[in-house]
């Protein structure tokens, strides 16, 4: 009934076997890169957890954002300011797991600033994936009375 893509974005090229399980159609690079690919694009569903810079995912949700359906939604991973403060926390000791896969960055204040903004409704689990938090973003449909939330 729908026609649609499965389109996945990833640096390391070996872990681009996991996407291509799924099908689909796997880029493999940088997301800011990559993302010039899909502007052309719709998307009805999307999930964010690469990069973990604020500065970063700043301009992944902005760029989707733009190209997402009303009703349409990003799940965004590693919300939990908890999370992160922890790990900054573990940092001074461990420089080291700033590197590894634990690190959740500030993706957090890219949650708090997605908060307040009146286009979209949100809605976080800050106890789930991991404990690091994963918020849900919809987009809202600006002709309908619900907009003015
Ligand atoms: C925390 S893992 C999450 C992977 C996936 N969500 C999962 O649950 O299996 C982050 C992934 O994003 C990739 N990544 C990090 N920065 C990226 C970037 N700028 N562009 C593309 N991929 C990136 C990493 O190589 C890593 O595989």
């Amino acid at each position: 009934m729908f026609n649609r893509t499965l389109y996945s974005l990833e640096k390391k090229k070996e872990l681009c076997q996991y996407a291509r399980k799924f099908g689909g159609k796997i880029f493999h690079g940088n997301s800011l890169d990559l993302i010039t690919k899909l502007k052309d694009k719709k998307m009805a569903l999307g999930l964010i957890d690469g990069n973990h810079n604020a500065k970063i995912v700043r301009r992944e949700i902005s760029f989707f954002l733009k190209r997402l359906s009303i009703g349409g939604i990003i799940f965004l991973h590693d919300t939990y300011r908890n999370a992160s403060l922890l790990l900054k926390d573990r940092a001074k000791a461990d420089p080291e797991i700033i590197n590894s896969k634990k690190w959740v960055g500030d993706t957090y204040t890219v949650r708090q600033r997605l908060e307040g903004m009146k286009d979209i409704q949100t809605f976080t689990w800050p106890y789930t994936a991991m404990n690091c938090g994963l918020t849900m973003v919809m987009k809202l449909d600006p002709d309908r009375s619900y907009y003015e939330k």
